[in-house]
């Protein structure tokens, strides 16, 4: 596969760990990678697989994630396990510190990732969708965070890698319990990030535009459809934006925002008056275009 690439060895993986924020990676350690069953997630196990480091990957597919497992350990010789979780289930996530400990692993990387998108005006929504969204998006991320940080506080030895949108940087019409997630995620980071300054932990929020991954699907919206509401420049692939979230966790940046048209737009969304930009991103949204029964 022409992703694949050869892993770090430790001979070159010693100084580069003495520059980054990323724990270097050890026997017992382990990276847990949530939504790692596709997309951006599994491109970030595979990415950080690539620089050596084991992976405890975690979404609901386990057929996906024994496929990606035996992937990982086969083309870069790391340890890689999976826990089956659905992470709207409160209970179910209870049982993931547990988990963990009895593979023998201490997190010294939490990679939330796990996500997705409802489509549609709130007055036509599914009120058990919109919640498993919140509770996925959010009430999950809070939680691992809260989790497995106080460990890495202990250690003084620790990264988080939260995955937002750029859908945080402005209110998203078609998508609002959705962009409003990922402003609680960005902020959230943001905020954890300077509690954590001096502690040995770093958290980095990614913020990808658009990407071909199973979001689009998932949501219920054809890639036409999703194609057309964004142009193609701000299109990137997901192994681009797991490269530039890795390393900006290892660079222990607060912010990621893949894409030069990305960041771009991420920083005009901030400028222009939410007066002028919503009426406009409410008439392109496939969603809200008259006759659209979403
Ligand atoms: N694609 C984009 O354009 C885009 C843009 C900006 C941000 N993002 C964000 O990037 C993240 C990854 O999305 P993606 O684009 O890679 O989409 P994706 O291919 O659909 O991947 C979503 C991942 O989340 C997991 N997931 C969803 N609900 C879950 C649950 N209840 N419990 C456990 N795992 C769950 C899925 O696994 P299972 O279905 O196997 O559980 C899957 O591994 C999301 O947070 C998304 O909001 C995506």
């Amino acid at each position: 596969m022409e992703h694949r690439q050869r892993p770090l060895t430790p001979l070159c993986a010693f100084p580069y760990a003495l520059i980054m924020a990323l724990p270097a990676p050890r026997e017992n350690t382990t990276a847990i990678v949530t939504g790692a069953s596709s997309g951006i997630g599994a491109e970030i196990a595979r990415e950080l697989a690539r620089r050596g480091h084991g992976v405890t990957l975690v979404a609901r597919r386990a057929d996906r994630l024994k496929a990606l497992a035996g992937d990982l350990a086969h083309d870069y010789g790391v340890r890689a396990e999976m826990i089956v979780n659905d992470l709207t289930d409160a209970d179910a996530r209870s049982s993931l510190p547990e988990q963990v400990a009895r593979f023998g692993l201490t997190p010294d990387i939490l990679v939330n990732n796990a996500g997705f998108s409802t489509m549609g005006p709130v007055y036509r929504s599914s009120r058990a969708q919109e919640i498993d969204m919140v509770r996925t998006n959010v009430e999950a991320v809070v939680d691992l965070c809260t989790m497995f940080v106080s460990g890495m506080v202990t250690r003084h030895r620790g990264a988080v890698l939260n995955t937002a949108s750029t859908a945080a940087f402005q209110p998203l019409p078609g998508q609002a319990g959705y962009g409003a997630s990922k402003a609680f995620v960005l902020s959230y980071g943001r905020a954890l990030g300077a509690e954590l300054r001096g502690k040995g932990v770093t958290v980095t929020t990614l913020c990808p535009g658009p990407v071909e991954t199973g979001f689009a699907e998932a949501a219920g919206i054809s890639d036409a459809e999703a194609m057309e509401a964004l142009p193609s420049f701000m299109w990137l692939p997901a192994a681009e934006v797991a490269r530039a979230g890795v390393e900006g966790l290892a660079a222990g940046r607060s912010v990621v925002i893949p894409g030069t048209a990305n960041r771009a737009a991420a920083a005009l969304a901030q400028m222009v008056p939410k007066s002028v930009i919503l009426p406009l991103m409410a008439q392109r949204h496939p969603s809200l275009k008259a006759g659209s029964k979403r």
